[in-house]
């Protein structure tokens, strides 16, 4: 499988870091382009890369091309993507997948006519513990679900968001602690939930930073089983912290963070379900946006590559990304209004 990386930015040597895990497994970065063509070659140069393009179109008339992997910034990821779903090439995009509902909507829709398969990246979805705590809460082995929380506190500093145009901005970030930051947190706690929201209240601030958009955000989410969920995300929390996810169901307490369970408590502890081996990947990005762990981009571009070539959905799919930006709009919304935002 040939991948292209259209975007040769902060997030776009991860994907090529995961895909030299990969290249025992048939997977070969290919190609790469940026609008800053200096630095497509220096990326070109430092990972290997085959062909550097001009532009991310002329990648994609390449039949040589096979997926390609859209890390520009976040408010053009749908323009590309719908670009390169018509061109036909399979798409991974980083997240958030678009900046609004409705551009979501509208590229779910291209991306469904061409018949092109997407992998939307939200890398803590592969944590194991998420996925053991999902489980768990699906099968009702915490009882009731009354209580959630994500504390997705990060640290920016102002260079952070002089270091790039586009970041901080409402045209091209979307957003800001949220929006950047707080998205993956966001998608995790209601993806384990299960994703069904009656209402959101919630509260947007601009508090230390130079930006149009958010440093400070909170917002309270009641589910549509009665469960209440809080959410904090801010860029401000010095020096920042390991995102950190509660859940309080009748049964028992499951709570962790980037690198530790911190509570695995049930009221029956001898029949407790087993706690998950947590692994050697740190998720991290609290404290700096290159310190993230890997593993769950090698698992997603794995997939991907799996899933063009055995003809089937890979694993996360736009429609399910869909879900943490309706919610982070939903935040803006009711900052605006003053008031709840009701989920159909
Ligand atoms: N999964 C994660 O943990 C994670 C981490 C960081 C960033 N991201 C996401 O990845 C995306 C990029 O973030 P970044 O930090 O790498 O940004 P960045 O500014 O470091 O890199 C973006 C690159 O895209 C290039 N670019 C802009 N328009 C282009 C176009 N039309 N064609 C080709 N190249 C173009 C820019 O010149 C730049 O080099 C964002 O959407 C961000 O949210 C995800």
């Amino acid at each position: 499988m040939n991948f292209g990386i259209i975007g040769c930015g902060v997030i776009a040597f991860t994907h090529a870091s995961a895909l030299k895990q990969l290249a025992s497994e048939g997977c070969c970065l290919y190609g790469c382009c940026d609008v800053d063509r200096e630095k497509a070659e220096a990326y070109a140069q430092d990972h290997g890369v085959k062909k550097v393009y001009p532009d991310y179109h002329a990648m994609l008339a390449d039949p040589e091309i096979d997926i390609v992997c859209v890390c520009v910034p976040s408010g053009l990821h749908g323009q590309v993507v719908m670009d390169a779903a018509r061109a036909g090439k399979a798409i991974v995009c980083e997240k958030p997948m678009e900046i609004t509902p409705e551009k979501i909507e509208e590229v779910i829709r291209v991306v469904r006519a061409s018949g092109v398969k997407m992998q939307c990246i939200f890398q803590r979805r592969l944590m194991p513990v998420a996925i053991a705590l999902k489980e768990l809460i699906a099968q009702g082995a915490l009882g009731r679900i009354c209580m959630a929380e994500a504390r997705l506190n990060y640290y920016r500093d102002q260079a952070y968001y002089n270091s790039a145009g586009w970041r901080g901005t409402w045209d091209l970030d979307g957003g800001g602690a949220l929006m950047n930051q707080g998205v993956h947190g966001i998608d995790l706690i209601l993806w384990m939930l299960g994703g069904q929201i009656d209402t959101l209240y919630g509260k947007a601030a601009t508090l230390c930073r130079d930006i149009p958009v958010e440093d400070t955000a909170a917002a309270l989410i009641r589910m549509k089983d009665g469960a209440l969920c809080v959410i904090e995300g801010a860029t401000i929390a010095y020096p920042g912290y390991s995102s950190t996810f509660t859940v309080y169901g009748e049964k028992g307490t499951v709570s962790f963070d980037d690198q530790h369970i911190i509570a695995w408590n049930f009221i029956d502890q001898e029949n407790a379900p087993l706690r998950p081996d947590l692994g050697s990947d740190v998720v991290g990005g609290a404290k700096n946006p290159i310190d993230i762990g890997i593993y769950g981009h090698i698992c997603l571009l794995r997939d991907i590559a799996q899933a063009v070539r055995d003809d089937r959905a890979p694993m996360l799919p736009p429609e399910e990304a869909a879900l943490a930006v309706k919610v982070i709009c939903a935040v803006y919304e009711s900052t605006k209004a003053g008031l709840p935002v009701k989920f159909q």
